[in-house]
């Protein structure tokens, strides 16, 4: 049996299968937009498993497993056996003989790590304490959509340095292009949990407004991320002044985006006026989840297609 291709982290695709990725979730996107009926994946199932909150990946991965003409199943860690201490390698063994693909959404990578090892089907990762791939596949096709191709462009990241901006700084590297990142003291990238082969595509602010100049995208997410909500009070404190408005985006090109992976908090990390203003593309953001998953679990289950 061949080993089957999973998208644990971002670095997981070469940067040729990422533009087949992004052409493909075009013509998928494409086909819904018009109703037309593409079922490669009739009777595949998908495994879901939550250990954490999700309304996005959730319901786009379910739909779009649905659009596909598969079906999934929800499972999470309150009334299922792996919130009782069943290894995660037997889960695997198991889920992996009954299921065609399973997505995870857990606490530290290395449980998906070990989820994968003992998979026979592809694994990816719906959100990990380190890692966001899927967002960012959604982030930069909308990205594209929008303004064209990323490679060489200046990506602003504002905020902590977490999943989704350890996936951007691997998107970076992947595709070329570079990320600007300021966080507050204390909570900088660490290039290894990143999982960055170096530090080329990527530079460090002290200040917010020096890392959003002439951006073509602005960026940001929470300042609490889920796992870390006993430090919520001294973030709050500490991520003050890494706040979104409409100023720090007058620093970056005229013509940049705004993106935020949802959900958000306004008056936090960002202002309602940059949020829900004219350069924001946070609700295509989050509809891009269904086209390009749906184009993820095609591709992982049945490699290129040309249909
Ligand atoms: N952006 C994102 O992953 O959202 P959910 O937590 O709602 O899935
Ligand atoms: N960084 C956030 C992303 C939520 C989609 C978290 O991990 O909670």
């Amino acid at each position: 049996m061949a080993a089957p291709r999973h998208f644990l982290q971002f670095k997981d695709l070469s940067s040729d299968e990422l533009d087949y990725l992004f052409e493909r979730s075009r013509v998928i996107k494409t086909r819904f937009k018009a109703y037309q009926r593409h079922w490669p994946l009739q009777d595949r199932s998908l495994v879901m498993i939550f250990e954490k909150a999700s309304t996005r990946t959730r319901l786009s991965f379910e739909a779009g497993m649905q659009q596909l003409g598969g079906s999934a199943i929800y499972l999470n860690t309150r009334d299922s056996q792996l919130g009782r201490g069943e290894p995660v390698e037997d889960a695997a063994q198991v889920i992996s003989r009954m299921s065609d693909i399973v997505m995870i959404r857990t606490f530290e990578q290395d449980i998906i790590e070990r989820f994968a090892r003992h998979s026979r089907v592809p694994v990816i990762n719906g959100l990990t304490n380190e890692y966001h791939p899927c967002q960012i596949l959604a982030d930069i096709f909308t990205f594209i959509e929008h303004r064209g191709p990323i490679r060489g462009k200046t990506v602003a990241w504002i905020g902590d340095s977490n999943n989704v901006c350890n996936t951007w700084l691997q998107a970076a590297e992947v595709l070329d292009f570079n990320v600007h990142v300021s966080t507050p003291p204390g909570y900088e990238v660490e290039a290894e949990r990143a999982g960055l082969y170096g530090t080329d595509h990527f530079e460090q602010f002290a200040d917010p407004m020096d890392a959003a100049r002439d951006a073509d995208l602005v960026t940001t997410d929470v300042w609490t991320s889920m796992g870390f909500e006993a430090e919520n009070e001294e973030r709050l404190r500490d991520f003050a002044d890494w706040q979104v408005d409409v100023e720090m985006m007058r620093a970056a090109k005229p013509d940049a985006v705004f993106m935020h992976c949802l959900p958000a908090h306004r008056g936090e990390e960002v202002t309602a006026d940059v949020i829900d203003g004219s350069q924001s593309v946070v609700w295509d953001e989050a509809e891009n989840r269904l086209h390009t998953q749906k184009a993820l679990m095609e591709f992982l289950l049945l490699g290129r297609v040309n249909d």
